[in-house]
């Protein structure tokens, strides 16, 4: 049997995940629009064995304020199952998992739109679970705000279960599923999907994320900036499983990584600062604004500290995140919007080849996570960098494939087909 070996995610992002990778030299206005930019990142991502691609979604302009919105990296994209159809047919091994709001679809809907890319794609497809915490969404669909975050993760786990249903009994006579917010008379109109089912994976990570994650994900996608962050993160979630008859090996527990990988320290640092001096003050605070779900955070001096804040309705996780750090390496607002606005919240690592494969290397075999969706800074360059020179790194130590033993995204995953 080979060694445990570590998942890799491409998470695909327009320009760039940094937030001023928009104003990278490298960077063009359209990339969000341009199929051909998506088709070299995804044929980039497979020749170097990626487990998947992975594309975030909001079905509105995410940022509170258009002007800053139409500052960052993805003022406008493509919407994520479409472009992952149309990326489907431009490859033959690499997984395709899309993110969609279960505050903002229905699941009949979405259980065949995913089931179409999962037979379109040969079992590519992943469903990444999200319940949305933007008031900016809510506004597009008819609703009166925000649902309270309780009520979104209740309506998930039937959303969730009714999806995990359908799948199951493609094929079957009847579904017949009345719930509290769903009703499901038929079962789908296409055939079992040829890994089983479509890999679920989930994001979210506060207590009823976990407990959602715990109850029905394949993959967890989350953000952690320390190892012990990490760890807690991935030893509390593998401890949930018990409870719902699963094996710690069911759920893969993926962290986003940003990486800024050159040959040398000194060139990669260069690189970093290159991007950092390209953050506009404005954004990073607007970005911090809306991980912390308050609108007025620019009243606040900003070189001084963060204001006492209430508990979010939003991404109750993420605010947690922000405020530990602010308190941890005592940040003014300018210092953490920098820090956060570079890498949107996730795990920066700046290196060689070496030094980045040796970071990843001590989480993944520290037990604080399985693999990782890579965030590259921008687009083309570091996604390209990465797979030329950190992949082979993590290849000669082992620790990743030298190619695809199956075709499915479970058979990548080493995931179990659902029965
Ligand atoms: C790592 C991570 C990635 C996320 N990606 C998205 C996304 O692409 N679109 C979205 O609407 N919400 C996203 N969310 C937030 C989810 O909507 C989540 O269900 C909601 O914010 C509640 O999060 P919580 O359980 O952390 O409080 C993400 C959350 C995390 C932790």
């Amino acid at each position: 049997m080979t060694a445990r070996q570590m998942k890799l995610g491409a998470f695909l992002w327009a320009t760039g995940h940094h937030i001023a990778a928009w104003r990278h030299r490298q960077a063009h206005a359209t990339a969000g629009v341009d199929i051909d930019h998506y088709i070299r990142l995804a044929r980039t991502a497979e020749a170097a064995k990626f487990d998947m691609l992975f594309c975030e979604d909001a079905a509105g302009v995410r940022e509170a304020n258009v002007n800053i919105a139409s500052q960052t990296s993805r003022s406008i994209g493509f919407e994520p199952i479409s472009l992952l159809a149309a990326l489907a047919v431009q490859t033959s091994h690499i997984g395709l998992v899309s993110t969609a709001s279960t505050s903002y679809n229905e699941p009949y809907g979405l259980a065949r739109t995913f089931l179409s890319l999962d037979h379109l794609s040969g079992g590519r497809a992943g469903w990444n679970l999200v319940t949305s915490a933007s008031h900016i969404e809510a506004a597009n669909f008819g609703s009166t705000g925000l649902r309270p975050h309780a009520d979104r993760y209740e309506r998930a786990r039937e959303f969730a279960a009714v999806v995990a249903g359908l799948w199951r009994g493609a094929e079957t006579s009847g579904f017949n599923h009345e719930g509290r917010s769903f009703s499901v008379r038929d079962p789908l109109d296409l055939p079992r999907s040829p890994q089983g089912a479509p890999v679920m994976v989930q994001a979210g990570a506060s207590d009823e994320g976990r407990d959602l994650a715990a109850r029905t994900a394949d993959v967890v996608f989350t953000a952690a900036q320390t190892f012990e962050e990490a760890k807690a993160f991935y030893d509390d979630l593998k401890g949930r499983l018990a409870a719902y008859g699963r094996e710690p090996d069911d759920i893969k527990i993926m962290p986003g990584v940003a990486p800024v990988v050159a040959e040398t320290e000194a060139e990669a640092q260069e690189k970093y600062e290159e991007l950092q001096e390209l953050i506009p003050d404005d954004v990073g605070v607007a970005l911090l604004s809306s991980y912390l779900s308050i609108s007025d955070l620019w009243r606040y001096p900003i070189d001084g500290p963060l204001p006492e804040l209430p508990p979010s309705e939003g991404m109750q996780s993420r605010q947690a995140l922000v405020i530990e750090q602010s308190r941890r390496d005592n940040l003014s607002i300018r210092q953490l919007a920098r820090h956060f606005a570079g890498a949107r919240g996730h795990w920066r690592v700046v290196g060689t080849p070496a030094q980045i494969a040796d970071e990843l290397e001590a989480r993944f075999e520290g037990g604080a996570a399985d693999g990782f969706n890579v965030m590259p800074s921008y687009f083309p360059g570091e996604l390209d960098a990465f797979a030329a020179l950190v992949v082979p790194e993590l290849q000669r130590r082992g620790l990743f494939r030298k190619d695809y033993e199956g075709t499915t995204l479970r058979d990548h995953l080493g995931l179990k087909r659902p029965i």
